[in-house]
């Protein structure tokens, strides 16, 4: 066999021996690259006399276009076997159901969606919302309210007090949204009916308990506000909220500094089913709020004449008729932001709570 078969032989093995694009180059590179073997034997033919050139010029050029052609076929085959092979790992299974959008796996936290019930049950009775500061004033969040300095009341609301200011003074952190009660009777004229959800903060907690929590408090101002309306409003209202047809309940006597009289009130249900209840029915009595007609000092506070006006406010906790109303067992879960707590009891984004549609369905 000639030097330039046993070449050929070695060269084509390696060839049909090449497994990918990459050492199939490889292969040609070492054979037809610069310094590649068969290269070195053209650039030898120029050293050779025309006769030895004769034989073998054909010769060698011969072995170049068999070895191209085959380099050629081959890195053909190798490069549609991988296109083949990366069509098969890269394929999409176009039956697999699609991604839910954003809109349909993000959920309104129950707080928000309570706080959204709320509204639009009492802004069908022709109230608005009002909002205040969490970081109050001492003189907001108990003196207007008629907690008198040292009142006993004021160490009950077990408070959060800020470091003094410049000027001495220590805010609170707001123990109820009743400071806002005043702050609208300075900013606005009779009659007054407003609902203010919002933020509240008291040391304490455990499983009905957090140290950040909400209420919802509500005010209505007028010269014949009475006790008659304050009963109807909070009847339309349980009934709306916790959507029953009727509700029965009961106004305890009680005490808060801002309201004489004041009230605490019951509402009629039945507890013998879990963490549900139901409102309506049954035998139980649970307290949800506490209310009264508006302390003739809070309305002097408020830069209102009590001889003209009079009026009635209520405050609850929100958490806790959310609780009642969705069956959740644990405060402190509303506030450990878990996604599956939110996905289990969070309410879909694009269904807003409303009178006609329907609060929470
Ligand atoms: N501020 C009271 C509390 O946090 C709740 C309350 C009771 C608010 C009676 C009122 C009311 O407006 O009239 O315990």
């Amino acid at each position: 066999m000639s030097q330039y078969q046993t070449l050929e032989t070695s060269i084509m093995a390696d060839i049909a021996a090449s497994t990918d694009e990459a050492s199939i180059e490889a292969v040609r590179v070492a054979a037809l690259g610069k310094k590649g073997s068969v290269s070195e034997l053209l650039k030898g033919l120029g050293k050779m006399s025309a006769e030895e050139r004769q034989d073998a010029g054909p010769a060698i050029n011969g072995l170049k276009t068999r070895v191209a052609d085959a380099i050629a076929a081959r890195k053909a085959e190798l490069h549609d076997a991988a296109i083949t092979e990366r069509l098969a790992r890269e394929s999409v299974d176009v039956s697999l159901p699609v991604r839910s959008s954003p809109a349909e796996r993000g959920r309104i936290h129950p707080i928000s969606q309570i706080v959204d019930e709320i509204t639009a049950i009492f802004a069908d009775m022709g109230f608005s919302i009002a909002e205040g500061p969490d970081i109050e004033t001492d003189y907001y969040n108990f003196t207007a309210l008629n907690f008198p300095d040292g009142h006993p009341a004021r160490e009950m609301h077990d408070t959060f007090f800020l470091q003094p200011d410049e000027t001495g003074e220590r805010k609170v952190l707001r123990t109820h949204t009743s400071p806002v009660q005043i702050r609208t009777m300075e900013g606005q004229k009779p009659p007054i009916r407003i609902v203010i959800p919002g933020k509240t903060y008291r040391q304490d907690s455990d499983a009905t308990h957090s140290p950040m929590f909400h209420q919802v408090e509500g005010l209505v101002i007028d010269k014949t506000a009475t006790v008659g309306h304050l009963r109807w409003v909070l009847e339309e209202f349980c009934k709306a909220f916790f959507e029953v047809d009727n509700v029965v309940m009961r106004f305890r006597p009680s005490f808060f500094p801002f309201t004489e009289p004041s009230f605490e009130v019951d509402i009629q249900c039945d507890r013998t089913s879990g963490p549900i209840v139901k409102f309506g029915e049954g035998t139980d009595w649970m307290e949800i709020l506490g209310c009264g007609m508006v302390h003739p000092n809070v309305l002097r506070a408020g830069g209102l004449d009590p001889d003209e006006y009079q009026g009635f406010a209520w405050g609850m906790g929100l958490d806790r008729i959310a609780m009642l109303k969705y069956g959740m067992p644990d405060l402190r879960d509303f506030f450990n932001a878990d996604v599956r707590w939110l996905s289990h009891y969070g309410f879909r984004p694009l269904d807003m709570p409303t009178l006609f549609g329907g609060l929470s369905t």
